[in-house]
């Protein structure tokens, strides 16, 4: 009973500590010029389905554009109270008032795990320190779009630089740079996997090992180790290929399982531990 008061004492004043820790600037106001948000919306291909959350959303505009043009729900988190005040009102003359919202909270302590898209123009050494706190509160396929700054040793999905006249006033240069990721689902480990019956009857052991999106393995089959051709992973997606054979092995990583098909067809899966 003590230990569990002392525990229950640590944690709180952990949590407490957390609270009273100054909040991080993690940039000033400056909004993203309207083509650049067009941009980034569309490479995140928002659709009516989407959760957007906009971290250090200034005066709304990228969850306000998402929602009017594109359908999407969310909400923006932002430090500066009058900014917040603005972004609400504009959703309610805008007609949207009932799909987003625009909250005064601290970024790095607002809980995201319901974005389908992240999005964000903040400083440079920010973003990176948001890395952890993206894999471990959001799902796998969710898409990141960061305007200006990478999320350094992530590979980007996509990557677009242009010259935008109007960006000088900010940055100083006319150099825009959108990044596009897509959250990994995690797969590090052994999986005990039945593949299809045309190639071995027994259960074979499928390795991986991961870094962010890169992922690289092999496959215990029939006494024989394999290492796996041109392993890919894209949100919850795994494909590869075994040397020697051909087709394509595709499969979803869910709740510790992955359910797949070789070219669509024979159907394998795998189970992790083991
Ligand atoms: C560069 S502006 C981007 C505004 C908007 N996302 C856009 O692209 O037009 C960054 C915003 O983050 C806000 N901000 C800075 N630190 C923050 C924090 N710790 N929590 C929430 N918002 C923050 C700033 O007040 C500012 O409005």
């Amino acid at each position: 009973m003590i230990r569990l008061a002392a525990a229950m004492l640590l944690t709180t004043s952990a949590a407490l500590a957390d609270d009273l820790k100054p909040i991080k600037d993690a940039g000033p106001y400056v909004p993203s010029p309207q083509s650049v948000v067009s941009d980034m919306l569309r490479y995140a291909d928002v659709n009516d389905k989407d959760f957007l959350i906009d971290l250090g959303s200034g005066d709304g505009r990228i969850v306000l554009t998402a929602a009017k043009v594109f359908g999407a729900r969310g909400f923006g988190v932002e430090i500066k109270e009058d900014l917040v005040k603005r972004a609400n009102e504009a959703a309610k003359q805008e007609g949207v008032g009932d799909r987003v919202k625009f909250i005064k909270a601290d970024l790095f302590k607002t809980d995201i795990s319901q974005a389908t898209i992240i999005t964000m123009y903040l400083l440079p050494d920010t973003v990176n320190l948001l890395k952890d706190k993206f894999l471990t509160e959001l799902k796998p396929g969710t898409r990141i779009v960061s305007h200006d700054y990478p999320l350094t040793g992530w590979i980007p999905e996509k990557y677009v630089q242009m010259d935008l006249e109007e960006k000088v006033k900010i940055s100083g240069v006319t150099t825009t740079l959108i990044y596009l990721y897509i959250v990994p689902a995690k797969v590090a480990g052994n999986w005990q996997a039945n593949m299809p019956a045309a190639i071995s009857k027994q259960p074979a052991t499928l390795s991986l090992k991961q870094q962010l999106t890169r992922v690289s393995g092999t496959l215990r089959l029939d006494g024989k180790e394999l290492a796996l051709e041109d392993p890919k992973l894209r949100g919850d997606k795994l494909t590869f290929r075994l040397p020697g054979r051909k087709g394509e092995f595709s499969g979803t990583v869910k709740d510790g399982a992955i359910e797949g098909t070789l070219d669509g067809k024979a159907p394998w899966s795998a189970t992790l531990g083991g």
